[in-house]
């Protein structure tokens, strides 16, 4: 699992992708265009996440990227670094790169 955040976002593609995301325990899952937020294709196929500002500050959406590499909108998500290490996320601001597995629980 990885994240982009230090990386330059890549330019707007022309013609997005689509990946499937999966929520563990569960298995929950749904469709994500390269070009959406997670947060929003999940609300979109029903998947409920807690949420708030929308906008990378509040960390109420936070999951843990299991498997997969999601890249953010904003250059400084509001992650600590030993966090960041642990594979936590923010889905209001993440976009898939892969296809990806997400949990809301702990590692172990
Ligand atoms: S909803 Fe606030 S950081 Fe995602």
């Amino acid at each position: 699992m990885t994240e982009s955040a230090e990386a330059p976002l890549p330019a707007k593609e022309t013609t997005p992708r689509c990946f499937t995301a999966r929520f563990e325990p569960g298995g929950a899952a749904f469709t994500v265009s390269s070009d959406q937020p997670l947060l929003i294709a999940a609300e979109h196929a029903g998947v409920p996440l807690p949420s708030s500002c929308r906008n990378g500050t509040c960390r109420t959406c936070m999951c843990r990227l299991v498997e997969g590499e999601v890249r953010y909108s904003i250059q400084w998500p509001g992650l600590l670094p030993e966090e960041k290490a642990e594979g936590w996320i923010l889905p209001c601001i993440a976009f898939p790169l892969t296809d990806v597995v997400l949990t809301r629980q702990r590692p172990r």
